[in-house]
């Protein structure tokens, strides 16, 4: 059992690694993203993302504590251009965790960013590296009490979330402008309402995430 588990350790260190060669090599000509990508990284040396959401959902008697994960840039990458994401858009992203996909969209695609998220130090660890970055704003609080009609993007990468969560999500998605494009992680909105006049799915993608394959739903708001 031990070796197995530091056998995972071992192999997620080695990908994350190539991951991150592999974004330093496609993105090198982005400074200002390298500069803000490298300045958040080194934040979580000592203790990583993960470990920060653990200790909070475990202080906030969570009954699942291992909710979080992060979009990979590449995958990122591949989800903005089928999306067709550009700099005039608005992206809310849901649930932003320690916000590296946030300044991959801020400084690579250049729209403007607003990032949700409930665990504090993701919040501050953000706003203290990416004080530079205009056009990037945090909100730290629950993603439920929330605003989302000015966005004309929306990311959410919660593959965990319960169904009452996600219902009470879906009405505030109602709330949103119509067009507004709305991307959800293995799971659909329409899974979750009754009526097919009020949200349209454009493209189901196959796309990879850190733990294997996820269906990736982009939805239109009618
Ligand atoms: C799976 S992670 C995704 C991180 C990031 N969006 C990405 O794709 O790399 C989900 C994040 O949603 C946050 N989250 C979960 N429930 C939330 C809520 N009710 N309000 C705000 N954030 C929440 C978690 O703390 C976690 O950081």
């Amino acid at each position: 059992m031990k070796i197995k588990l530091l056998y995972i350790a071992v192999a997620h260190f080695f990908l994350q690694c190539k991951y991150n060669i592999i974004t330093l090599i496609k993105y090198r000509k982005f400074k200002k993203f390298i500069a803000a990508w490298l300045r958040l990284k080194c934040s979580y040396l000592l203790c990583s993302a993960y470990t920060f959401s653990k200790l909070f959902l475990i202080n906030n008697n969570s009954q699942d504590i291992y909710l979080y994960g992060e979009t990979p840039l590449l995958t990122m990458d591949y989800i903005a251009k089928q999306a067709n994401i550009t700099s005039r858009d608005h992206v809310y992203e849901i649930g932003a965790g320690a916000g590296f996909t946030c300044i991959w969209l801020h400084e690579i695609i250049g729209c403007k960013v607003t990032a949700i998220e409930q665990v504090p130090k993701f919040c501050n660890i953000l706003v203290k590296n990416c004080s530079r970055l205009t056009n990037l704003e945090v909100i730290c609080n629950d993603f439920l009490l929330v605003d989302y009609s000015k966005a004309s993007v929306i990311y959410l990468y919660g593959s965990n979330l319960d169904k009452n969560t996600i219902c009470k999500l879906i009405d505030l998605l109602l709330t949103t402008k119509a067009n507004t494009t709305i991307i959800t992680v293995s799971w659909q909105l329409l899974s979750f309402i009754d009526s097919n006049k009020l949200f349209t799915l454009e493209k189901k993608l196959e796309v990879k995430y850190d733990w294997g394959t996820a269906d990736v739903y982009i939805q239109k708001k009618i």
